[in-house]
């Protein structure tokens, strides 16, 4: 058998387009509930779930995500395999908005998430390197720009960067997000594989002329939705 498939994205998706007999449950875990309902269904008899990490309507921010309920529902659903899609800005020229990255580390100082709150457990945290390389060959095999590999840069948000700290963090990775280190670290804590697919929405502060504002992030995604929806369909395929 293999492994059951879960992917989390940013926005909602119209999943039932890709998977037959969509349902969805509402579960709760011991940390709270998810940040949407648990969406099922089936592509070849195969079984798929999807959650939206900011919930149904976007209402959570990212700061107030409920990481440890999203993965604790993925692994109380059987997943042991996750894919997540995130926005992101870029620190370098050559990473484009609207290109997408399959990011081969992560940086993550403040807040870092755990499950073993009361016991002494260290684990490494890792990207799949399986679920990378089938990542960036379905997103090749779309003829979109992908960037195989970079290093992921979590802030906590709610707020963008200042110019400062975006040349502060040039000197640490290619990516700036909110979400994806912390996500990263609870699925590997709960032994699930875990690679992300990141959308470049935009230069990061003061990279690009533009005056930036959460409205051109909020443009691109807009205008990268219908290649994400492309792209998970593919993985989909291929992955599940
Ligand atoms: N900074 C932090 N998170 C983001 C950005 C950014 O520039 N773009 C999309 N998510």
């Amino acid at each position: 058998m293999t492994a059951r498939l879960g992917i989390i994205t940013g926005s909602e998706m119209e999943i039932s387009r890709i998977l037959e007999g969509t349902r969805e449950e509402r579960v709760g875990t011991p940390f709270g509930d998810p940040s949407s309902a648990v969406q099922m269904g089936l592509i070849e008899g195969k079984e798929v779930v999807f959650l939206y990490r900011h919930g149904e309507g976007h209402r959570h921010p990212p700061h107030k995500v409920n990481h440890r309920a999203n993965i604790q529902a993925l692994s109380d659903a059987g997943v042991t395999r996750v894919i997540g899609a995130s926005s992101v800005g870029s620190l370098r020229q050559d990473i484009r908005p609207m290109d997408f990255v399959i990011p081969s580390d992560f940086v993550s100082f403040w807040n870092i998430p755990t499950f073993h709150d009361e016991e002494v457990v260290h684990v490494t945290p890792v990207l799949d390197p399986e679920l990378r390389r089938d990542l960036v060959t379905c997103i090749g095999d779309l003829g979109y720009t992908v960037h195989d590999g970079g290093v992921y840069v979590q802030t906590t948000g709610p707020r963008l960067e200042t110019k400062a700290e975006v040349n502060i963090f040039k000197e640490l990775g290619d990516l700036v997000g909110m979400t994806m280190a912390s996500e990263a670290t609870l699925a590997v804590e709960k032994g699930i594989a875990y690679a992300s697919i990141c959308c470049v929405d935009n230069y990061c502060h003061g990279l690009a002329d533009e005056v930036f504002s959460y409205d051109v992030i909020l443009g691109n995604q807009r205008r990268n939705a219908e290649r994400l929806f492309n792209i998970i369909t593919r993985v989909i395929e291929v992955l599940a």
